[in-house]
């Protein structure tokens, strides 16, 4: 990671948003031929929230943004970078991140949108910081934001995915400040991974140009529901289950810390079930995990950053606790940052 000084990166604003509108698992029983038992029991979830009418990714952006932006207690001019991570962006081009900057009157500014689905928060955790560190940024805000709703297959057939995910935002924004030395710095340590030989075992093939000699988008491919995702609901478990974990305690180890040095962990929520193993067989004591996905499911990449707003929020997370966290997701991508909050 390259060093300018002991320049080091600080989270000093953190928000979240998600849409007003609640689907409990009941609202979805007749719509997807499913049970709130089955969803309850096999993923923990109990509720999403779903947007309503003619809102898009980048506008549950910019609310999450705001108080972010507000809890930093800076003035919004001074932002230099967005780093915007989605897998269900406005349109396909321009990147979301330039929706949002105009939205938030930021003109000028650089603006990236990343795509590592539900890594996508902790990959752009490690860029804004390796960005911060170089010198190149001074204020980065960085967001996952997601609207899956509008992607899903919401009949029967597609229940087997459409149940796990909702709708929100989480941001952070990032400053530049200078340590006296290592131990000063806030963001310990970050490992970022990937296996793009698992890119279809969760995937949305279309539109795009990877589907043979035809357009991007064709009527036969939306006959054939391509456009909405495809999982592999036991591959996805079993290599979450062993990527998170195996990252975490890499991190850990690069740290020299263990999980008895953590005061919480804020795990990806795609599954109770998968943060219960990866707990389990990392020896985590149940109450240092914070979970939220009964309230919200899976968000993707806004997940980690609600999880740090709601335990803010909730008194759990305080300054100064180390907080590790672990995500995997489509790609595969997984990771796992440590941190001084
Ligand atoms: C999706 C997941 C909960 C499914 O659990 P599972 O125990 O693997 O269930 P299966 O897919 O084997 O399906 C078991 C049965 O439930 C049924 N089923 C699937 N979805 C259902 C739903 N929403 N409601 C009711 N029944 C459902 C299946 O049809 C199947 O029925 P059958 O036994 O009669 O064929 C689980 O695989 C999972 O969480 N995987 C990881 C998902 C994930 O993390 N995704 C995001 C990654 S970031």
């Amino acid at each position: 990671m390259s060093n300018q000084g002991n320049r080091r990166a600080e989270i000093i604003g953190v928000g979240a948003y998600v849409p007003p509108k609640v689907f409990t698992n009941f609202d979805l029983e007749e719509m997807l031929n499913t049970s709130d038992e089955w969803i309850q029991q096999r993923t923990g979830i109990v509720q999403r929230h779903w947007v309503e009418g003619d809102i898009g990714t980048s506008d549950l952006a910019v609310k999450a943004s705001e108080e972010a932006i507000s809890e930093a207690g800076i003035d919004k001019k001074d932002i230099d970078c967005i780093i915007f991570a989605t897998l269900s962006p406005d349109h396909d081009f321009p990147g979301s991140g330039c929706f949002l900057q105009a939205k938030l009157d930021l003109p000028g500014i650089a603006a990236f949108d990343i795509r590592q689905q539900c890594t996508g928060f902790i990959y752009g955790l490690s860029m804004a910081d390796a960005l911060i560190r170089s010198g190149q940024f001074k204020n980065i805000l960085l967001v996952g934001a997601e609207v899956h709703s509008k992607g899903l297959d919401l009949s029967p057939e597609g229940r087997n995915v459409s149940v796990l995910f909702g709708d929100g935002a989480g941001a952070v924004v990032l400053t530049a400040k200078e340590a006296k030395n290592d131990e000063d710095s806030q963001l310990f340590r970050h490992n970022l991974h990937a296996d793009g030989s698992y890119a279809k075992e969760l995937w949305v093939a279309a539109p795009g140009t990877g589907n043979g000699p035809s357009h991007r988008l064709s009527p036969e491919m939306m006959e054939e529901k391509l456009h909405y995702p495809y999982m592999n609901g036991r591959q996805v478990f079993m290599h979450a289950v062993k990527g998170m974990s195996r990252s975490l305690t890499q991190t850990l180890k690069e740290q020299e810390m263990t999980v008895d040095d953590v005061d919480l962990f804020l795990f990806h929520q795609a599954n109770l079930r998968i943060n219960d193993k990866v707990g389990e067989m990392m020896g985590i004591s149940s109450d240092k995990v914070f979970n939220t996905i009964q309230n919200y499911g899976n968000t993707t990449a806004a997940t980690i950053p609600i999880g740090m707003r709601d335990a803010i929020k909730a008194g759990v997370l305080k300054k100064g606790m180390t907080v590790a966290m672990a995500a995997f997701g489509s790609g595969f991508t997984w990771g796992s940052t440590v941190m001084r909050y």
